[in-house]
């Protein structure tokens, strides 16, 4: 097994690259309207946001930043297969601008534009992004009606281009069966709040940006894993650092990125072609954490009643039961940009994931049935 991985430095306004209707899934989180990290580059993509914001016109501003967003949108919803998700990370803005503090929905404008592009609006994650720092609390302190709540959210909105996928084929099916999540894995990563920390924001002094924007590697893992399945091309329009081309390798998925700073590719070819192999510590970690699971609840509720045919440990339900995680071997550069992951062969990823022996990792109880690929 292999998948591809490109990255196109340029403008994804114009993603002409890519055919209409070739793409399974879009996560990504945008430079955000109104935060200034970014507002030297939303001013180079039109001078009118530059003249906005001397004039202090914050509304005027907000508008044509998100106008340049829009073009992106655009591009998705082309690119996009029917059935397909799109994910975007985005938080919204507070700032004072002509003397009067305000809060900019980036989240609320994205919505609507997407609305209006025709995707449909899914139940949204809230990413509770907790902080220390001393200045969190805005406005007049303890003093009453001039203080504003804290800003430590950010949202992860979800979207679908028209129907359901609709799996067609056995294989098609198996792959989907293949690429499940575990019981317990659900009960968390599809819960409307996550709960973990932002990534950290330094560069590495080669003269990128001082922050770059970059989401932690667990919110694309995740979210690749529950809108995708093995096999999938995951779009990333605005890459930044690279995390979701490493989230889409290290899942089995193919991807293709766009980013307008050409400084971040030498860095993600360092991560992608010369040290892919630790990305296979996060697969290993979920299966880690699904013995642990195990051992607890065997202990708890006593046995669960599946086994899984790939690892041969028990698990909570049939939909589990062919799960099959993917570890990389190695990966190739076919071009500027371009590479080739190349995946274990079942043999040696067992090999790989073999955990030390414990009664319960091996005990389902005597309900333990064969899976077939069901019809629809
Ligand atoms: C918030 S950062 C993305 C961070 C990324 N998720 C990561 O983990 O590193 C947004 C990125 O989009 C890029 N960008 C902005 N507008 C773009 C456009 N129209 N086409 C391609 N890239 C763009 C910026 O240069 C920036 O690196």
């Amino acid at each position: 097994m292999y998948t591809e991985h490109r990255l196109y430095i340029k403008d994804a306004g114009g993603a002409h690259e890519l055919d209409d209707g070739s793409i399974d899934l879009v996560v990504t989180s945008p430079p955000y309207p109104m935060i200034a990290m970014w507002d030297e580059l939303f001013g180079g993509m039109n001078e009118e946001i530059c003249r906005a914001m001397k004039r202090q016109e914050g509304r005027t501003a907000f508008a044509l930043m998100h106008g340049e967003l829009d073009r992106v949108w655009e591009e998705m919803y082309r690119v996009l297969k029917e059935g397909g998700f799109v994910c975007i990370n985005i938080g919204d803005a507070v700032r004072t601008l002509g003397n009067r503090f305000q809060l900019f929905s980036n989240h609320g404008r994205i919505q609507e534009k997407m609305f209006a592009l025709g995707f449909d609006l899914l139940p949204v994650i809230l990413w509770r992004k907790q902080t220390n720092a001393p200045n969190k609390f805005m406005g007049s302190g303890m003093l009453p009606a001039g203080a504003y709540v804290t800003l430590e959210h950010e949202y992860i909105l979800i979207f679908r281009k028209g129907n359901k996928r609709v799996f067609r084929t056995m294989e098609e099916k198996l792959k989907r069966l293949q690429s499940a999540i575990f019981w317990e894995e659900r009960n968390t990563w599809y819960s409307d709040l996550w709960d973990f920390k932002g990534a950290r924001q330094e560069k590495d002094g080669r003269g990128l940006r001082k922050r770059s924007g970059a989401f932690p590697f667990s919110l694309p893992f995740r979210l690749i894993n529950m809108y995708s399945q093995i096999g999938d091309t995951v779009l990333d329009p605005f890459l930044g650092t690279g995390t979701t081309s490493l989230a889409a390798m290290a899942c089995g998925r193919n991807s293709v990125a766009y980013e307008l700073d050409g400084s971040f590719a030498p860095p993600l070819r360092e991560k992608m072609y010369h040290c892919p192999l630790s990305l296979n510590r996060y697969n290993q970690e979920r299966l880690k954490a699904h013995r642990a699971f195990i051992i607890k609840r065997t202990s708890e509720k006593g046995p669960l009643k599946y086994c899984n045919e790939f690892f041969g440990f028990p698990v909570m339900t049939t939909q589990e039961q062919k799960i099959k995680l993917v570890f990389l071997e190695k990966v190739e550069e076919l071009g500027e940009n371009h590479y080739r992951a190349l995946y274990l062969d079942d043999e040696k990823a067992r090999k790989l994931c073999a955990a030390p022996s414990h009664p319960e990792l091996h005990e389902a109880s005597t309900h333990t049935q064969q899976q077939s690929i069901p019809e629809e």
